[in-house]
């Protein structure tokens, strides 16, 4: 009996000891350890000798930093030099030389240390086409999303797969996409950079290299959210009036010739040149809006969920075939069959908060009134991205999003499942919920809570398959070439995977599933209140509107 207890509370001490010892504090202890001494074999060389007593990489030689780096990225790194799918002489030794434990302690080790690094941008390379790079890309031309709409914002990366770029060596970056290039290096996922390394020309390499080199290891808010952001207040209370009792100012000729550019589609005015004076700073508003509303200090009020208008209209609303704003604008007034009504641009612009933005469940409760900031940004830089297009023309090569015809097969969710876990999971997670970093939306979420209503037009399957079609995987498809990266079947099966998930109620339910149904889901490329979710009910059954 006596024998007993004591058996018991010295078993429940040796537990707490071993379970003190397999936790973080005998990570930390041999992480460090090796980082400082080396690993237990020869060959697994002192981490530090190279990468820096604070894990910040060293400049001159390249070698990069990994203070800070998320611990799955680091492991697949040193595995995949093990491996040989990342060639490096060096490191292919050393990782070799490494237990899977002290890969596992190393990684964590490097993983908590704070961010650090002594990176500096080398002198007399011009950084303006890499800041380009990283933030814009070249959609038009080469179908090439800046690199942070996958880096993250700051390039400071984003979950297991994407890697921070900020302060890593100039000299690292350009040898990792030399590297690509010349297929010394095949482990990214889904070929994701490989694809973006073969389209950047060697000064391109060079300043974005430098670029990155020169950012800091944090972000803050860009100038264009914060500045020239005129209150709300005032403009809600505009006498509309105003407008037809002034003199009407010139406003000087139009562009020359904004016809088809080299891709044979309408080329909206170049970024960045933005008009002068109060309608310039409207139009730039409008396009921080765009890009940003959910989290927009003027929008996010009347966004109920996490979207942004950029994330179905890629490139801030630009790009041909991924429904751009320039071809809308002179399509408008139209009558529309969804509300039975000639709907002006302001009014289709407060549908895509009512469904695609779920503007029932923000803040406000409704969508952004027509004499409201946002709407008077968002529709100033909709007739800016319209310069020199045809005013009436319903039919500018690019609108909308391509349809693609029906394959005999027809589509299937459960074919899309499988396709979505490999081609789509990476960035929007595995249960569709998207990713974040630096508290911004990097990939938005699918379906849940933070998505598209149940009245969005992405709703329906041969929509959203032929959005997807054109521009998914991000980079990997190109809508400007219509270079598809999926085949139809594929687009088809996994928008059907993708829209046969709960997401937030139709605002226009009648609190009737079937009536609502019969009233506006009839469609046979609609799941609403057809397929059962894990829960037993039908999608969109007792979903209250918010
Ligand atoms: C002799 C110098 C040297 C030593 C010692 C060294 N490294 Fe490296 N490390 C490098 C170089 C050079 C690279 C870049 C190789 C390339 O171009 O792929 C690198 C790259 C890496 C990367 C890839 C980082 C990324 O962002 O993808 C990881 C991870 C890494 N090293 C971990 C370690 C660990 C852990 C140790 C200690 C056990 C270590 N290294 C020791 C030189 C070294
Ligand atoms: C479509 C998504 C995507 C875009 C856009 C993208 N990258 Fe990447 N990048 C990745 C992924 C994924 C990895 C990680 C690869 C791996 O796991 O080995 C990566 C890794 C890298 C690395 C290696 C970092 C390291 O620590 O080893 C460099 C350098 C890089 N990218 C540069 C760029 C540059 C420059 C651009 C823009 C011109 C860019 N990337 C755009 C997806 C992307
Ligand atoms: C979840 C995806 C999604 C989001 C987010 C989204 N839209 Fe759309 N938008 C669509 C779809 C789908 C269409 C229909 C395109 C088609 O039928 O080819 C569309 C169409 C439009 C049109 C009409 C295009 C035309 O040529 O007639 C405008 C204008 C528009 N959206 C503006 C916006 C604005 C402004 C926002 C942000 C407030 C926004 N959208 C957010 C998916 C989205
Ligand atoms: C490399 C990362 C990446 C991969 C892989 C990827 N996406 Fe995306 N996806 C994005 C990003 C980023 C956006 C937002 C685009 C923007 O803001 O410019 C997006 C937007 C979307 C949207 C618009 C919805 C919304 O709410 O904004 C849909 C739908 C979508 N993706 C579906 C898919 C599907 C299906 C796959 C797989 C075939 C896929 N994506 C693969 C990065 C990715």
């Amino acid at each position: 009996m006596y024998l007993n207890t004591i058996m018991l509370w010295m078993r429940s001490l040796l537990s707490c000891w071993v379970l003190m010892l397999s936790g973080s504090a005998l990570a930390a202890f041999s992480g460090q350890h090796i980082a400082e001494q080396g690993g237990t074999h020869a060959g697994a060389t002192a981490c530090n000798s190279c990468h820096g007593a604070d894990g910040g990489g060293n400049d001159a030689a390249g070698f990069p930093r990994l203070a800070g780096l998320n611990a799955v990225y680091l492991q697949r790194q040193l595995h995949a030099y093990r491996e040989g799918t990342k060639r490096n002489q060096l490191m292919a030794g050393i990782a070799s030389a490494l237990t899977d434990q002290e890969i596992e302690a190393v990684t964590a080790y490097f993983a908590g240390l704070t961010p650090t690094s002594h990176a500096k941008a080398p002198v007399g390379i011009p950084l303006g086409p890499g800041k380009q790079l990283v933030e814009h890309g070249d959609w038009l031309g080469r179908g090439l999303p800046g690199c942070n709409q996958c880096h993250g914002p700051g390039g400071l990366g984003v979950g297991e797969a994407f890697p921070p770029l900020a302060g890593q060596p100039a000299k690292y970056i350009s040898d990792q996409i030399t590297a690509w290039k010349s297929g010394l290096r095949s482990n990214d996922p889904i070929g994701l950079m490989k694809h973006i390394a073969v389209l950047l020309n060697d000064d391109e390499v060079k300043s974005v290299a430098a670029f990155y080199a020169s950012l800091p290891l944090s972000v803050t808010r860009s100038s264009s959210e914060t500045k020239n952001i005129a209150s709300e207040a005032p403009k809600e209370k505009a006498k509309v009036n105003d407008v037809h009792t002034k003199p009407l100012p010139h406003h000087g000729d139009a562009r020359e010739g904004a016809a088809a550019g080299p891709k044979g589609y309408f080329q909206p005015p170049v970024r960045n040149a933005y008009p002068e004076g109060p309608f310039g700073d409207m139009v730039r508003q409008g396009e921080a809006i765009f890009v940003n509303t959910y989290d927009h200090p003027l929008a996010s009020k009347y966004v109920g969920n996490k979207q942004s208008c950029e994330g179905c209209h890629l490139d801030a609303g630009r790009l041909a075939n991924s429904s751009p704003m320039w071809a809308s604008w002179v399509a408008y007034p139209a009558y529309r069959k969804k509300n039975k009504m000639v709907n002006t641009m302001i009014e289709r612009t407060q549908g895509c908060f009512k469904y695609s933005m779920n503007a029932q469940g923000s803040k406000a409760g409704h969508p952004p009134s027509a004499e409201s900031n946002t709407i008077v940004s968002l529709i100033s830089y909709f007739y800016w991205l319209a310069t020199g297009a045809p005013t009436g023309d319903q039919h500018m090569a690019g609108r909308g999003y391509p349809r693609l015809t029906e394959t005999p097969k027809g589509f299937d969710p459960k074919r899309g499942e499988a396709l979505y876990a490999e081609k789509c999971s990476v960035c929007h997670g595995a249960d569709g919920g998207g990713q974040m970093s630096q508290g911004k939306v990097v990939y938005p979420q699918l379906w849940g809570p933070d998505s598209y209503n149940w009245g969005a037009g992405m709703h329906k399957v041969d929509v959203a398959a032929a959005y997807i079609k054109w521009n998914m995987p991000l980079g990997l498809a190109s809508p400007t070439q219509t270079k598809g990266y999926l085949s139809d079947q594929e687009a088809w099966d996994v928008a059907a995977f993708m829209n046969s998930h709960e997401r937030p109620q139709d605002p226009r339910y009648t609190g009737s599933i079937t009536e609502t149904v019969e009233k506006f889901h009839k469609s046979k490329y609609d799941y609403y209140g057809k397929l059962r979710g894990t829960d037993g009910k039908l999608l969109g059954e007792d979903v209250p509107i918010k």
